[in-house]
């Protein structure tokens, strides 16, 4: 009979022989039958995620890598809610070192052809969100000569699409420096030539007001905040917020524009998600037109789960909210 591990394997054997494609998961807990266990590869290295505090499973990762030729396998814990841990507590989490093989702090993946540079050493994200790869790709088809407004961009996995499917110009937000500049490094890997100013930094609340101000518009706006966000002037959680989020994002699309409107709150169903978009959208013409979630092939749910990520696009501008 085929082990868990091979019926694993197996099931991904299409992104296995993809050229254009080497990052995506391996192992994707109970929907592969390894509840307290994740593992995601990145070319040459894999990184596993321990949903429990216990040992890492050693020997299953020793031949995991062994099957993917893989030079280094890392390990992150992963808590129950990842914000407002301080630097000791995260270095804990995600040790510098590998726990299998060699060193390896630096590497590039590709994603339908297209190069993201992941740093496995450094924290619990390293770098692409491996489950956005479905809304990275539709993105990709549908900005030809658009404007993007990428909130919450992080390495700006969105933009890289997004300039690749020909869009005008891409404008990325985000609070941290650090990840906008790895994520105009990202861009700058694929070709595409960059300005500062299309990588602010500060609140996304922030931004929108002023952007609003401004009467700027754009035709996509990309929402994809984190469930909970501490910053020094605010504080933001899905589950309360979004209603706001969508209406100070909705003003700055251009009349016949999408709003593509992202969450991974497990906890949160599809139905209180779109509840909240409808709430933020205040009967303005709007129309809720489709909703995807991680792609099946390597992100499997449990036998009586539900897919924990929501992408809805939003046409904003057509007939009200529905
Ligand atoms: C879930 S990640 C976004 C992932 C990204 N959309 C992608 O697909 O690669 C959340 C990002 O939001 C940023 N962030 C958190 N709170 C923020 C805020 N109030 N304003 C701006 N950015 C924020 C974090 O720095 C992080 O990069």
């Amino acid at each position: 009979m085929m082990t868990t591990l091979e019926a694993a394997w197996q099931r991904r054997s299409v992104l296995h022989e993809l050229d254009g494609t080497t990052a995506y998961r391996l192992l994707n807990r109970a929907g592969d039958g390894f509840p307290t266990l994740s593992v995601d590869r990145f070319s040459t290295v894999l990184i596993a995620n321990l949903y429990e505090r216990t040992a890492p499973p050693y020997s299953l990762l020793q031949a995991l890598a062994d099957r993917a030729g893989a030079l280094a396998v890392y390990v992150k814990h992963r808590p129950l809610q990842a914000s407002g841990l301080d630097e000791q507590t995260r270095a804990q989490l995600a040790p510098e070192k590998p726990l299998l093989g060699r060193p390896l702090p630096r590497v590039e993946v590709l994603e339908n052809g297209l190069s993201f540079l992941i740093r496995p050493a450094e924290g619990l994200n390293p770098g692409l969100f491996l489950d956005m790869r479905p809304a990275r790709a539709r993105l990709q088809k549908r900005v030809r000569n658009q404007t993007v407004l990428n909130c919450f961009a992080y390495t700006c996995g969105f933009a890289v699409a997004a300039l690749n499917g020909g869009a005008a110009r891409v404008l990325n937000l985000d609070i941290s420096r650090r990840y906008l500049d790895w994520g105009r490094q990202n861009v700058e890997l694929n070709g595409f030539s960059t300005v500062p100013t299309d990588f602010l930094q500060g609140d996304v609340m922030d931004w929108l007001n002023r952007l609003g101000r401004r009467g700027q518009r754009f035709d996509w706006v990309i929402l994809d905040p984190p469930s909970y966000s501490t910053t020094r002037n605010s504080r933001f959680t899905v589950e309360r917020d979004y209603p706001r989020l969508v209406a100070m994002a909705a003003k700055v699309v251009q009349p016949g524009g999408w709003l593509m409107a992202c969450t991974n709150q497990e906890q949160l169903t599809l139905r209180a998600f779109l509840a909240r978009i409808r709430q933020g959208l205040q009967g303005q013409p709007a129309r809720i037109i489709r909703t995807e979630h991680e792609p099946e092939l390597d992100f499997p749910v449990a036998p009586g789960g539900k897919p924990y990520l929501k992408v809805c696009l939003v046409r904003i501008g057509s007939s009200p909210a529905r």
